[in-house]
């Protein structure tokens, strides 16, 4: 095998990235993004793309910390480059805020995120109803640039897009070598995975150029983030629900709990739905697997299952994904005591 042709199924925020590092990281090898959508239209094109990572319970958190910090190096690298503003790529500072205490009061990521401190009580006073807080700055990556400025690097080292559903990964047998499932809620179907389900989210999308500091509730249910060039209202989390029509009675409420913690946004414009449904697992999957039909093998690394963390950890997890398929073509290019025969 002289080239290994890699397929990469998903062109959300996780198969982009990993079809960057594996054209970046595995010598000789061609790169396939294949997908049924492409930007604008994923669930990765929806989300608010702040960099706080959301736990995975099934994940050991040296691990998901480990992702969080190469994610966030990597684009903290962008943010301070030329690239930022096609990469959509910014620092944001502002504050999380709690009703009640929680837990831990120094979640696992504080080194990650820049100055995090607990906020003082002259901060808190603009937040009657929260006792606790935290303050930190952190990194804001807007998909509707990040998803494009990705394609566009892809493409660069001679990859390809191609628009097409897999029903099936053996569709992929044998024009491909090797293929990577970045295929996020597909799974379900495509890897027969029943614990991947949907968590869907209803944002608002508003102009409010005054609010420049992010505010989140602790709860992940509230939040006001703002970007380059609009604010993300959240939001909700509904477990199970694959409906992907924005509710109106939802928005109306978004738009009162997110005006209770910044009343400056009643004058917000130009407001905007947006739904997405999460692919969440409670962990994520990203490993080998040796598929075998009729004697014919296949190749697959599995990255999908990020909820609703994917744009926090999806450099970490890319970097992983293109070391397993480094491993897949090793193996495939060593030659077995059998194929010498
Ligand atoms: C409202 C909302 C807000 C969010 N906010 C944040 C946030 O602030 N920070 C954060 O880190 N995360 C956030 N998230 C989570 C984040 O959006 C996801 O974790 C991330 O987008 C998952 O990326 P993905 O590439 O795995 O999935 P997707 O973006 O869904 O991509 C999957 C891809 O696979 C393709 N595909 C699927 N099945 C098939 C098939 N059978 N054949 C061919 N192609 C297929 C799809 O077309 C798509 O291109 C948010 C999510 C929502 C909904
Ligand atoms: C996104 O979806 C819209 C509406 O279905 C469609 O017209 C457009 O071509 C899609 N864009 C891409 C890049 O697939
Ligand atoms: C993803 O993995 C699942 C589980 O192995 C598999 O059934 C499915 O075909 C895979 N999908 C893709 C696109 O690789």
């Amino acid at each position: 095998m002289d080239t290994a042709r890699v397929a990469v199924v998903g062109a959300g925020v996780v198969g982009l990235s990993t079809a960057v590092c594996v054209s970046k990281l595995v010598p000789r090898c061609s790169v396939t993004v294949i997908s049924d959508k492409f930007t604008p239209n994923t669930t990765s094109d929806v989300a608010a793309g702040m960099l706080i990572p959301h736990a995975y319970p099934d994940t050991p958190i040296h691990q998901q910390k480990r992702w969080f910090r190469e994610t966030f190096d990597h684009l903290l690298a962008i943010a301070g480059s030329a690239e930022a503003g096609d990469a959509g790529v910014l620092l944001v500072s502002g504050w999380q805020i709690f009703r009640s205490f929680p837990i831990e009061d120094v979640p696992f990521w504080a080194d990650v995120v820049l100055g995090f401190r607990k906020m003082t009580e002259a901060e808190l006073k603009k937040f009657p109803q929260h006792v606790f807080g935290q303050t930190f700055t952190t990194l804001k990556c807007e998909g509707s640039a990040y998803l494009p400025w990705l394609e566009k690097r892809v493409k660069g080292s001679g990859g390809l897009m191609l628009t097409r559903r897999i029903e099936d990964l053996w569709e992929l047998h044998p024009s491909f070598d090797i293929v990577v499932n970045c295929s996020g809620l597909g799974s379900r179907q495509l890897a027969g995975d029943s614990k991947i389900f949907p968590v869907r989210g209803q944002v608002l999308q508003v102009q409010a150029p005054w609010v420049k500091h992010f505010i989140r509730d602790g709860s992940g249910l509230t939040y006001i983030y703002p970007g380059v060039s609009h604010v993300i209202l959240g939001g909700t989390r509904q477990k199970g629900d694959w409906n992907l029509s924005p509710d109106a009675g939802t928005s109306r409420e978004i738009l009162s709990r997110c005006c209770a913690l910044e009343p400056s946004l009643q004058g917000a414009r130009s407001i905007r739905e947006k739904v997405g449904l999460r692919p969440s697992r409670p962990g994520v999957r990203l490993e080998k697997e040796l598929l075998a039909r009729d004697g014919r093998r296949l190749p697959v690394v599995h990255n999908y299952g990020h909820g609703s963390g994917g744009v926090s950890v999806h450099w970490g997890t890319a970097l992983e994904a293109a070391r397993l398929v480094n491993e897949c073509v090793h193996a495939l290019r060593t030659p077995t005591p059998k194929s010498k025969m």
